[in-house]
């Protein structure tokens, strides 16, 4: 395949940035989608010129670093895929591909496709824990009953990977199924119970603190998110905070 790519460029927060427009030849439909930037970055390093910077780890889905908007969608056209997943099979020959940061004004730009996601660290350091009695008291995980649905509701919360398509594919940048996810997948348990009232008090404050915005239930975070998360969570989460604000 050949393709033109129309990239966002910015060479550091303070930048302005711009899209420019390069051409890629050869290109296999078997490739990943970040495959296809390395052959970029390749011609570009090899004329001299300054690679694209953008973010990847694990490669296979599980890290939620790699973060492109990618002709306006959060990674891209496939779904229940991050852009790592997503294969060249999805595009034709002779395609022109748009490829952008995600934008949130919580997601502020370090350099070309590269953002800074430390607000969803903060929210997670707010109250995304548990506190574990280490004192040799600690009781037996399998002598707690849990039933099969609330632990299947909590797995499925826990396969949010903090990746942030949620928030760039929301009009309001909002982060409430990421929180709604990491509130959900402690609230379902028995171990979460005790801090509770404070963890969702404490990282929906951390949330409104990061400038994320709200939710207006227009679902476009659950058609993005590669991991399929719920929308019920962020019911769940709007449950919890209710009740919690009740007891305070
Ligand atoms: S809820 Fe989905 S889109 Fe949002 S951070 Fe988690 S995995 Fe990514
Ligand atoms: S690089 Fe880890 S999820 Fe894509």
């Amino acid at each position: 395949m050949n393709l033109t790519l129309k990239v966002w460029r910015q060479k550091s927060a303070k930048d302005k940035g711009q899209m420019v427009e390069y051409k890629v030849t050869e290109i296999s439909e078997h490739m990943s989608f970040l495959e296809m930037m390395d052959v970029l970055n390749e011609q570009l390093v090899n004329s001299g010129d300054e690679p694209v910077a953008f973010d990847h780890d694990c490669r296979e889905g599980i890290c939620g670093m790699c973060s492109m908007y990618i002709n306006g969608e959060a990674h891209g056209p496939d779904r229940g895929v991050t852009t790592c997943q997503l294969h060249m099979r999805m595009f034709k020959d002779g395609d022109t591909i748009t490829i952008e940061p995600f934008r949130a004004k919580a997601f502020p730009v370090i350099k070309d496709l590269v953002v800074d996601r430390m607000s969803f660290e903060r929210i997670q350091q707010a109250g995304g824990y548990i506190s574990v009695n280490t004192s040799g008291n600690t009781q037996d995980a399998n002598a707690i009953p849990i039933s099969k649905q609330a632990a299947d509701e909590a797995m499925d919360a826990a396969t949010c990977i903090g990746c942030g398509a949620c928030v760039a594919s929301c009009k309001n940048s909002s982060a409430m199924l990421f929180v709604g996810a990491k509130v959900s997948q402690y609230a379902l348990l028995p171990q979460g119970q005790v801090e509770a009232a404070d963890r969702v008090m404490n990282m929906v404050a951390q949330m409104d603190a990061e400038g994320f915005g709200n939710c207006t239930n227009t679902g476009a975070c659950e058609v993005e998110c590669p991991k399929g998360i719920s929308l019920e969570n962020i019911a769940r989460m709007n449950r919890e905070y209710l009740s919690a604000s009740l007891k305070g």
